[in-house]
C-alpha cells in the first residue's frame, strides 16, 4: 500500500460500536481492507459507577467489531497502558502480562480479548497519556488552568509516557503503509512517547512553555499532590509507561524529547 491510500473517517453518529446493522452497511459498501478503530468509551472515572456502559463499548463492540470486520478487513485497535497493573517499575513492553486495576482498563483489556478470540486479522497497538492540540486533553487542560488559578496541584507519584497524537496517526501509517500486517498479523505492539515522567513534571513544562508564549498567565505556583491526596474514582497504575516496539525505531518522531512536543502543540494553540 501506498500514499495511494484512501481513508475514511467517521464519527459515534455514523459508525457507532454499539450498532451491529449500521457497522455491517458501512463496511459492505466500503469493503476497508484495515479499520483503525480508535473508539472507545474513556471516561476513566465515569466507567467505575457504568460499568455496562465501558463493556458495551470498549469489549462487545470490539467483539462485534471483529465478527463483522472477518475475513476481509484488517482490525488496527487502539488500546491502553491502563491495562497493566503499574506494579513494575520499568516501562512494560508489549509481552507484559496485563492486570488492569480499573473498570476502563478491565473493559480495555476485554476488548484486546475479544480481538484475540476472534478469527480477524488485527494489530493491538497500545498507547498511553494522549496529548494534542485538539479535543480534550492533559495539556489543554493544564493550559487552561495557568491562565484561571494561581496556584495548581498535580499528581507525582504517577508515572507514564505521554504520547503526541499526531506521532500516534504517524505510527499506524507507517505501520498500514510498511505492510505491518506481514509481520504483526494478530499481534501487541506499543507505541509511546520516549519519554517518562509524572503528571507533575509534565504539567511542569507545559506551564514553562506557556508562560514563555503566553502574556496573561495567572498561574504563580505549581505544587504536587500524592495519589492518596487526590480524590478519583478510578485507581490507576503508579507506572504505566510503555516502552515502544523496536519496529517504530525508524520513526524521527520518537528521537524528540517531550519538550519539543509540548512546545510544537502550544505554538498550533498559539496560531488559532
Ligand atoms: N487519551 C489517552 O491518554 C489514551 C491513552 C491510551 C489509550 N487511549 C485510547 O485511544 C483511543 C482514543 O482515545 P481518546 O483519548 O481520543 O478518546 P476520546 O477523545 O474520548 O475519543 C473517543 C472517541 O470514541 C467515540 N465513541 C464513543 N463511544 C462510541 C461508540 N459507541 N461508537 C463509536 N464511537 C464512539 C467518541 O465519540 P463521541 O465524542 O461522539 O462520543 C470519540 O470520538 C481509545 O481507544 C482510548 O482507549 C487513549
Amino acid at each position: 500500500m501506498g500514499n495511494e491510500n484512501k481513508y475514511y473517517f467517521f464519527n459515534s453518529q455514523d459508525f457507532n460500536l454499539t450498532d451491529v446493522k449500521q457497522m455491517s452497511s458501512v463496511i459492505s459498501k466500503i469493503k476497508p481492507s484495515i479499520l483503525v478503530n480508535c473508539a472507545a468509551y474513556t471516561d476513566v472515572d465515569g466507567a467505575e459507577s457504568d460499568e455496562l456502559i465501558s463493556s458495551k463499548i470498549n469489549e462487545e463492540g470490539v467483539r462485534l467489531l471483529a465478527g463483522i470486520c472477518y475475513p476481509n478487513t484488517k482490525i488496527i485497535h487502539i488500546s491502553s497502558d491502563y491495562v497493566f497493573d503499574g506494579c513494575q517499575s520499568d516501562p512494560y513492553t508489549s509481552d507484559s502480562q496485563p492486570n488492569p486495576l480499573s473498570i476502563y482498563g478491565k473493559s480495555k483489556l476485554g476488548g484486546e480479548i475479544a480481538l484475540k478470540d476472534s478469527a480477524c486479522d488485527y494489530l493491538i497497538l497500545r498507547t498511553s497519556w494522549v496529548f494534542s492540540e485538539f479535543g480534550r486533553n492533559f495539556l489543554k487542560t493544564i493550559h487552561k488552568l495557568s491562565f484561571q488559578q494561581s496556584n495548581l496541584k498535580v499528581i507525582n507519584d504517577q508515572i507514564g509516557t505521554p504520547t503526541y497524537a499526531v506521532d500516534l496517526a504517524e505510527a499506524i501509517l507507517y505501520f498500514i503503509n510498511n505492510d505491518g500486517f506481514k509481520k504483526f498479523s494478530r499481534s501487541t505492539l506499543h507505541f509511546s512517547g520516549a519519554d517518562s515522567c509524572s503528571w507533575y513534571d509534565f504539567a511542569k513544562i507545559i506551564i514553562r512553555i506557556t508562560k514563555n508564549k503566553f502574556d496573561d498567565v495567572t498561574l504563580e505556583k505549581l505544587g504536587s499532590i500524592s495519589t492518596s491526596g487526590f480524590q478519583q474514582a478510578a485507581p490507576r497504575p503508579k507506572n504505566s509507561a510503555l516502552k515502544s516496539d523496536s519496529y517504530f525505531n525508524n520513526l524521527d518522531c520518537l528521537n524528540l524529547p517531550l519538550e519539543y512536543k509540548i512546545e510544537e502543540v502550544l505554538d498550533k494553540i498559539q496560531e488559532h
